[in-house]
């Protein structure tokens, strides 16, 4: 197997650091970083800015069902360099908007629909050197990834990491919110018909409630030392 071609897949709940883990992790071996939870969120604010963002999330989520739009459509394109992901809606990249709380409740509603999530599975299927973090990586769209992990960290724990991520993009939460969004999450996560958040066998599962950034990648780079 060319090193340069392996597909390292790290899977898990909102918030249990496998983005900030992935990005390191794909730095340290001059892999890219393919972030599909990104994906997600831009097809989701492609859709706000084609239909409006609804009343509420409910609200976005009738009129995406009722307008059937086909994701091929709303022109998102995703372009991965060594540096970072680009998510772009007709040529235009997002940036951090696809990070707003707005968008984040609003989600479900696209990760939930079959076509939404093929269209994400095109967008990754053809990507080789990369890292990639999700929910349904390494069970789905890598099923033969032959490095596979699973993070996960208390609710407690992802909520107050969540809150610093938000503060340093400028956005305020209050915090009982976020562990309630989180939790509402999981429970999307885990239980949507396709591509559920799913721990399989072959995953190797790090807890990072009380381990930091450094110790996780340590403990990834330990279980690769032989291929590496
Ligand atoms: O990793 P994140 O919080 O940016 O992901 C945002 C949402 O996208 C997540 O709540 C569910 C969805 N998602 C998914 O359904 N499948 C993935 N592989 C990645 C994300």
């Amino acid at each position: 197997m060319n090193q340069k071609d392996v597909v390292i897949t790290l899977d898990g709940p909102a918030g249990s650091g496998k983005s900030s883990v992935a990005k390191k992790l794909a730095e340290h071996l001059g892999l890219l970083h393919a972030d599909s939870g990104a994906m997600y969120r831009t097809f989701t604010l492609a859709l706000m800015q084609r239909l409006g963002p609804g009343e509420t999330p409910e609200d976005f989520g009738n009129q995406v069902k009722a307008a059937a739009i086909s994701p091929e459509s709303l022109h998102v394109e995703v372009k991965i360099d060594a540096d970072r992901q680009s998510n772009l809606i007709s040529g235009l990249d997002q940036m951090d908007l696809i990070r707003s709380p707005e968008v984040t409740a609003r989600i479900k509603y696209i990760a939930d629909r079959l076509e939404f999530r093929e269209a994400v599975n095109r967008l990754l299927s053809k990507m080789k050197g990369v890292v990639a973090d999700g929910r349904d990586m390494g069970s789905v769209v890598f099923p033969d990834a032959p490095f596979k992990f699973y993070l996960e960290a208390s609710v407690e724990m992802r909520a107050e990491r969540r809150l610093k991520e938000l503060q340093a993009k400028g956005w305020n939460e209050d915090i009982e919110a976020l562990r309630e969004s989180i939790r509402k999450r999981d429970e999307e996560d885990q239980n949507r018909q396709f591509g559920a958040l799913r721990r399989t066998d072959d995953m190797i599962l790090i807890d990072t409630t009380h381990i930091n950034l450094d110790g996780v990648l340590r403990r990834i780079l330990n279980s690769l030392q032989i291929q590496f």
